[in-house]
């Protein structure tokens, strides 16, 4: 069963008007502190949810920074964004129990439903599909989160089933 059809290809090419002005208010804030890359990029996730490469650019321009450091910076820190996420989060647990249990077919398979790759939400905007460490429920593993329920000895032909309720 696939929930999308087509394969999700976020592209945000411009930066809006409300995202300009948190920006400037942001950079404002930090203009000549030490160390206000990363709080900057911090406050852009923490008010505007990601930080697209729109944002990135505008960013090392007004900070007259190359963007490949802010790019560095965003990749190097996993809880970084560089795209909005979804109404719902799906983390497959790939901590040791989840993944010697099955952890990495249900990859397999919620990329194979979702139509996504990791890291990536469905073009409707209903599901960001991630994977994380361990989640402190190894007697239940394979688990699957969603935002905040555990679904644990998850079978790939259960996963269908589990995401149907979050719409
Ligand atoms: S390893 Fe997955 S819950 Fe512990």
């Amino acid at each position: 069963m696939t929930l999308a059809t087509e394969r999700a290809t976020p592209t945000i090419l411009e930066l809006s008007s409300e995202e300009k002005v948190e920006l400037d208010r942001i950079l404002e804030e930090n203009r000549g502190r030490p160390g206000a890359t990363m709080v900057v990029l911090t406050l852009t996730q923490e008010r505007l949810g990601y930080v697209s490469p729109p944002m990135q650019r505008y960013i090392a321009d007004s900070m007259g920074i190359p963007l490949s450091h802010i790019y560095g910076v965003l990749t190097f820190y996993s809880f970084f964004r560089m795209a909005p996420i979804g109404r719902h989060k799906v983390s497959i647990c790939l901590g040791t129990a989840c993944y010697v249990r099955g952890g990495p077919s249900l990859v397999e398979k919620l990329q194979q439903v979702l139509g996504v790759e990791v890291g990536e939400t469905t073009e409707d905007n209903r599901f960001t599909l991630e994977t994380c460490r361990c989640v402190g429920a190894c007697s239940q593993a394979p688990v699957v989160m969603i935002d905040d329920d555990v679904v644990g000895r998850v079978q790939p032909q259960d996963v269908a089933k589990a995401l149907r309720k979050y719409e």
